[in-house]
């Protein structure tokens, strides 16, 4: 393993109120989430981010909290989270949390203190003006579900800012006190044991927000702060934020000018989560060759984090008009299946017609990119959505352990569930849950398992340099290479349907002993690399050499 433990990570991503739920009151915990950890560490994962834990209204799945210093009573007590970071630390695999510090619940103390009185000491925690901003009706994150992004408040007499939605106030950055906290969240949960969080919406944490201005500037120099903070807290923690933001914004959230990756750990990859959907969609690599140009250069130890799913839409706002036109019709259709004019809220089984072969095609794809892949829960064993419930909530639906009643999610009688479980169609859990594809080594979940190990035979994806390979190919097909300490790593993922034939020899002087590691079927040997076959929606994993200090 290489010196930096999140560049080689498996990251898997789960709520636990919908994982498994111990104690049969219909909402999964921090009990059933232990009990699961067996499970996960088959499966390989080595991280678990976990989304927001605090006690909350719930109005944004946990994305509006109400105390940053402990946990929602529906999950477990502090007690049990604590026992989940020792199984789970027993089993090697980290925890990192989400960290939603851009706004609290409109219901959190510190908000119910400022709107009572100007003189609350918690008034300039939060965003106030005093008259109507010219802006008020501009930035909105969730349009069609948020009419502004100022609203008065009767009881504070002032308007409060806030990027999400009006039950969401935002903290105001300047403001010492704010920053102090803020570290000081970070430091509990650190003590506690968390490898690192998972940063909500950071290019609005470090807005420094005027009324009248929609486009404020940012204090970066937050981000070097806390990073210095948390670093000094703890050794090996990580940050991996979300920052949604056009790519040559992107190193500054790494790093100041000099270079130094001195802020973000990890950010997401936007940028390539929609290209990869355009690659799909049109099944054409180019817009994957244009990613893999096109993403800045990042600063040591700085990384990437890919994603197919999360618990989002997807995102499609930074595709052209045509190539959002292109994923939609492919993948979303319907109305129902869009979400805020620019996403889908779909899971990918269901995206790619429940295709066997172009599901682990997607996967692999994904896997084998450069930077740590993030896996959402469910996705493992090909589950759906649930087109009937509102918003995300479709994507968000109890994880499917077996044929029992509530897909063995839960004990609770049906109607108690946080949310139905998917038990129609061909998602339903009577024919996707983990029981069933455990005992068969052919399933979704099987191959997960394999592809995973294979993937931390292969540090230099996470470690590594990812390059395009630039020789003719035939169309469909995507050739890259991942070069590290460990060796280099040569991939072919055919996109298209066609079977074909691959020609790689200009790489012949460089392998030693070339195999394959991992294929969506048995193919003739690599040979001297110049007749590789590729089967329609084929892939194949192919270790070009080793290291030569290893
Ligand atoms: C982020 C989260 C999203 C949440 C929003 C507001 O974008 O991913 O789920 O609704 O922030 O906190």
């Amino acid at each position: 393993m290489g010196d930096r433990w999140y560049q080689e990570a498996v990251v898997y991503c789960l709520d636990v109120d919908t994982y498994a739920d111990s104690d049969g009151d219909g909402v999964g915990d921090f009990q059933g989430l232990i009990g699961r950890l067996d499970y996960l560490a088959r499966l390989g994962v080595t991280c678990l981010w976990l989304n927001p834990i605090h006690p909350s209204p719930n109005k944004d799945d946990g994305y509006d909290a109400t105390d940053f210093y402990n946990v929602d009573p529906r999950l477990g007590t502090l007690g049990d989270f604590a026992e989940l970071l020792h199984q789970a630390q027993n089993r090697g695999i980290r925890v990192i949390i989400d960290l939603v510090v851009n706004h609290t619940s409109d219901q959190h103390p510190w908000f119910q203190s400022a709107r009572s009185s100007p003189d609350s000491p918690y008034r300039d925690w939060y965003v106030w003006a005093d008259h109507e901003p010219a802006d008020r009706q501009q930035g909105m994150v969730f349009p069609g579900e948020q009419e502004e992004t100022w609203t008065y408040d009767r009881t504070a007499k002032a308007w409060y800012y806030h990027r999400f939605y009006k039950f969401q106030p935002d903290l105001n950055i300047e403001n010492p006190k704010v920053r102090a906290e803020i570290k000081k969240i970070t430091s509990f949960w650190l003590q506690l044991g968390v490898s690192g969080f998972r940063m909500d919406a950071v290019p609005f944490i470090i807005e420094k927000t005027e009324p009248g201005n929609p486009n404020a500037d940012k204090d970066f120099d937050f981000l070097t702060d806390l990073r210095q903070h948390v670093q000094w807290r703890r050794g090996d923690a990580a940050l991996l934020a979300e920052a949604n933001v056009e790519p040559d914004q992107l190193p500054v959230y790494f790093g100041d000018a000099a270079g130094s990756g001195n802020r973000i750990h990890m950010l997401f990859d936007f940028m390539l989560n929609g290209r990869l959907m355009l690659a799909l969609a049109r099944q054409d690599p180019e817009a994957i060759i244009d990613a893999l140009r096109d993403t800045p250069k990042l600063p040591t130890g700085g990384q990437w984090a890919t994603f197919l799913r999360n618990h989002d839409e997807i995102d499609l706002s930074r595709l052209t008009a045509d190539q959002r036109n292109d994923v939609l019709a492919k993948f979303g259709p319907d109305e129902n299946m869009q979400l805020y004019g620019r996403g889908i809220r779909r899971r990918l089984a269901p995206m790619l017609g429940n295709d066997r072969r172009h599901i682990e095609l997607a996967y692999a794809l994904q896997f084998s990119l450069r930077g740590t892949p993030v896996l959402r829960y469910g996705e493992e064993i090909g589950m759906g959505e649930d087109l009937s419930l509102d918003g995300r909530d479709a994507i968000r639906t109890p994880m499917q352990w077996s044929y029992k009643d509530n897909a063995g999610f839960s004990t609770a009688e049906p109607e108690k569930l946080v949310r139905p479980v998917i038990d129609k169609g061909e998602f339903g859990y009577q024919q996707v849950n983990v029981t069933a594809q455990r005992k068969d080594p052919r399933s979704l979940l099987g191959w997960f398992e394999r592809m995973i190990r294979t993937l931390r035979e292969a540090p230099e994806i996470g470690s590594g340099s990812t390059t395009h390979i630039d020789v003719p190919v035939p169309a469909g097909v995507l050739a890259h290479r991942a070069d590290g300490r460990t060796g280099t790593m040569v991939f072919l993922h055919n996109l298209g349907t066609e079977d074909v034939e691959v020609d790689l020899s200009t790489l012949a002087p460089e392998a030693d002993l070339p195999i394959d590691v991992l294929t969506d079927r048995n193919y003739e040997e690599v040979g001297k690399l110049d007749r590789l076959k590729l089967a329609g929606h084929g892939y194949r994993w192919i270790r070009l050499c080793r290291g030569r200090d290893l």
